[in-house]
């Protein structure tokens, strides 16, 4: 098969759509068969339940090329559990997690030629969404659904790609406590927009969330969670009912534990604690690991010991175990990687 003609090195975190989506759509109480499509645009009602009160979530997974020429996804299983648990939420019916699976499997299998080549740092991002298609003028749930997954070739999520970024300590809260910051809702992003403009006006690459109830404790940014390296070589990540339970800090604790022989902590992570940290990053499917130069709250600036000019040691070697799992340089654990049949 015969890639696409693309500057693969020099892609950036952007929308190219492809020649395949997959849509399946719930009516009359059930999930129909579902299939691939070439049509990117969708017609709804201008009363739909996702355009009148956001009734929508999606998830975010990658396609890679590994060194011997397969095409890879990463864990999407724990990504179908995810939209599960945000979709019941939203009062979404679930979409089943076999069939998920299978949509990921048709979706890469008809895009292969998108999957960037193995060594050019790009990937292919996967994004699964639903939404509430029929109309809804009261508040409450739509009674017809639409599943829908595209993907897109992308470059780095952050420009530079693993040059330290400057971040700054929010006033605003992306989740309320007891609200929906566990769980991937298109609602947690709206409101952001605002406070990520903010932030790159001042000159800051993200926001460091703070809980919503003390504004004393690391939540997550706006679209990572974080992870933290002490003086001694313990990894830390902030746990919280409000963040989003990332795929990546889940793996990437599970590495470190487990095939690095690294200690772990998933625990409170204190604001006040962040300037003993020798190494900070975020992470996320879209964000990989990209490291944090410097924390700025309210005009105190936090350096980080691994300062400016490049990723630290210990996330380096995190970073390149995790990326060698997914392109099949590292053994990965069982049931990590799923191999896409393409015909
Ligand atoms: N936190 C938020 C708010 C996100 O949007 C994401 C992206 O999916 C993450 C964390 C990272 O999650 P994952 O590693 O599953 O991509
Ligand atoms: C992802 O990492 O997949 C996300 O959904 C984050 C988003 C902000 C791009």
């Amino acid at each position: 098969m015969d890639k696409k003609n693309i500057d693969w090195e020099n892609l950036t975190f952007a929308y190219t759509p492809t020649d395949k989506r997959y849509v399946a759509n719930f009516k009359n109480g059930a999930w129909d068969e579902g299939g691939l499509t070439d049509e990117p645009n969708i017609v709804m009602s201008e009363c739909a339940g996702v355009l009148q009160y956001a009734q929508t979530c999606f998830e975010g997974l990658k396609a890679y090329e590994t060194a011997d020429g397969r095409i890879v996804t990463f864990r999407p299983d724990l990504n179908a559990d995810r939209l599960i648990d945000s979709a019941k939420r939203l009062v979404i019916p679930e979409f089943p997690k076999e069939k998920f699976l299978d949509a990921v499997d048709q979706l890469v299998a008809a895009n292969a030629a998108w999957v960037p080549p193995y060594g050019t740092g790009a990937t292919l991002y996967i994004r699964p969404f639903m939404f509430g298609i029929s109309p809804v003028i009261g508040v409450k749930p739509a009674d017809e659904y639409q599943f829908r997954m595209f993907c897109t070739p992308v470059g780095p999520y952050f420009k530079g790609g693993v040059k330290p970024i400057v971040i700054r300590v929010s006033d605003y809260d992306r989740a309320a406590p007891h609200g929906t910051g566990d769980i991937k809702a298109g609602l947690n992003y709206a409101m952001s927009l605002h406070v990520i403009q903010e932030a790159h006006d001042q000159g800051f690459g993200e926001n460091m969330y703070l809980d919503p109830k003390t504004r004393t404790k690391v939540e997550e940014t706006g679209g990572a969670n974080f992870i933290f390296v002490t003086k001694d070589g313990t990894i830390v990540s902030p746990k919280s009912d409000s963040i989003l339970p990332s795929i990546t800090r889940r793996s990437l604790l599970y590495v470190a534990e487990h095939i690095l022989g690294m200690k772990v902590e998933h625990r409170e992570v204190l604001l006040s604690e962040v300037p003993e940290f020798v190494e900070a990053g975020l992470c996320g499917t879209a964000a990989v690991i990209s490291p944090i130069g410097q924390i700025n709250d309210h005009g105190k600036v936090i350096n980080i010991p691994s300062g400016m000019d490049e990723m630290g040691p210990v996330l380096t070697k995190l970073r390149e175990t995790l990326t060698g799992i997914q392109m099949g340089t590292v053994e990965a654990p069982e049931g990590w990687i799923r191999e896409i049949k393409v015909k």
